[in-house]
């Protein structure tokens, strides 16, 4: 294929052409288009979004969805697996957590974001016992990584999720099945009992009607009249439901105990690194188990944290610094509280902490000494600068 052949390809490129023809020779007058750049930037990536609760959806005897609707009538655009991080202020704390969008792109009306209550949960449950039609919230615009790419992911997708992972692959189910688009998805997903499955009904509905769409549920503690299959995400399981995994891109969401369990079970199987896609949900459970935490410091120990030019306040070791900045009363900008978007970055300027792997921290931020405080815990005193 020649360069002329791809240009003939681009809709508008002759008459984007004729324009820079005419510019040339005429002269143009850019100020006329001052701030336009800008205007469109803010429609498609804007700071923060005002929403309103439209419905509540209650999905299982854990989970809701919440339907999003917009203050001003507008909602930007996303991609299915994205995520927005939802501002909260409950028990006199301001604080936020990210949750993916679970409807589908095409659906222009509404987010909805799809909670499962985490036991002693500090937002979760405020989200399911409290929030009610006509609530109002401020959360930030579309945001994350964790998204398919038709150059790099090819046509056959494998989606293993667990519990509340499945809410930005639910998005990627129903834009694929809804749009009628060209791939294939193999769904297995995970859980402990049947009545914990989220969208079980809507995913049977939809295998049924579309060939390219298998689902697979998985439990892994069944009841006695429990049809589906059992066991854990393992991969003899993976390999006797998939068949081959040659040529399969992984997708993997859920909490970082799914993580650990699959990773190595997909490797055992030959599973390249690069077919895997994550995204995992929340910090880990107990950092003191991670391997390469340090020993002397055991749970439930404090320490001193120094805020320069502000304040000071005691920090649990195996609470994020994000976490205990928040109880502090301090509001630390933060969008993915999961170490990956680096908005949470702060200077330590004395002390230790540990940063689990995960935490991407970039090479620049070593240097300097910014940390990300959604995935550093403190295992010294310390000194930080917001
Ligand atoms: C990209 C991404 C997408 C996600 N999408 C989803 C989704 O679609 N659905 C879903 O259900 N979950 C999703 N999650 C997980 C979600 O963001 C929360 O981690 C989850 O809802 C649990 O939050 P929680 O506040 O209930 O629990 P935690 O934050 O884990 O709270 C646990 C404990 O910490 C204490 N605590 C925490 N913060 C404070 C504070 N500021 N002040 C006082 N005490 C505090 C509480 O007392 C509690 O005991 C996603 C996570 C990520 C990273
Ligand atoms: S909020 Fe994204 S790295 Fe901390």
């Amino acid at each position: 294929m020649t360069l002329k052949d791809i240009h003939a390809q681009i809709e508008g490129y002759d008459r984007v052409l004729d324009e820079v023809k005419t510019a040339r020779r005429y002269g143009t007058d850019y100020r006329i288009m001052k701030g336009e750049v800008a205007r469109v930037l803010d429609l498609l990536h804007p700071r923060t979004l005002s929403l309103r609760v439209s419905e509540v959806i209650i999905e299982t005897p854990s989970t809701k969805t919440l339907r999003m609707v917009s203050e001003t009538g507008y909602l930007p655009p996303f991609e299915a697996g994205q995520y927005i991080n939802l501002f909260v202020e409950t028990a006199g704390v301001r604080t936020s957590r990210p949750y993916s969008i679970s409807s589908a792109p095409g659906m222009t009306a509404y987010y909805d974001i799809t909670v499962r209550r985490q036991q002693g949960g500090f937002v979760s449950e405020y989200l399911l016992e409290q929030v009610k039609p006509g609530d109002r919230f401020e959360s930030s615009g579309p945001a994350g990584q964790f998204r398919y790419n038709p150059l790099l992911h090819g046509k056959e997708l494998v989606f293993i999720a667990g519990g509340s992972g499945i809410t930005p692959l639910m998005s990627m189910i129903r834009e694929t099945t809804d749009r009628g688009l060209d791939r294939s998805i193999h769904l297995l997903y995970g859980n402990r009992l049947e009545s914990d499955i989220i969208f079980h009904d809507e995913l049977k509905e939809r295998a049924d009607r579309h060939k390219n769409f298998i689902y697979t549920p998985v439990i892994s503690e069944p009841s006695k009249k429990c049809s589906e299959l059992t066991g854990l995400l393992s991969g003899d399981l993976i390999k006797k439901v998939l068949g081959s995994v040659k040529g399969k891109n992984f997708f993997l969401c859920g909490p970082g105990a799914l993580y650990d369990y699959c990773m190595p079970e997909l490797e055992k199987l030959g599973v390249p690194l690069n077919r895997v896609r994550r995204e995992m949900f929340g910090s880990p459970v107990d950092i003191t188990s991670d391997p390469g935490w340090p020993q002397n410091v055991k749970k439930g120990t404090r320490f001193a944290v120094k805020v320069k030019g502000k304040g000071d306040l005691s920090a649990l070791a195996e609470e994020p610094l994000l976490v205990s900045l928040e109880r502090a009363g301090y509001t630390v900008p933060a969008l993915c509280r999961s170490g990956e978007c680096s908005l949470c970055r702060v200077k330590l300027l004395s002390g230790k902490v540990y940063q689990p792997r995960g935490a991407h921290v970039r090479a620049s931020d070593l240097k300097y000494g910014y940390i990300h405080s959604c995935a550093a815990y403190p295992v010294s005193d310390c000194e930080v600068l917001l």
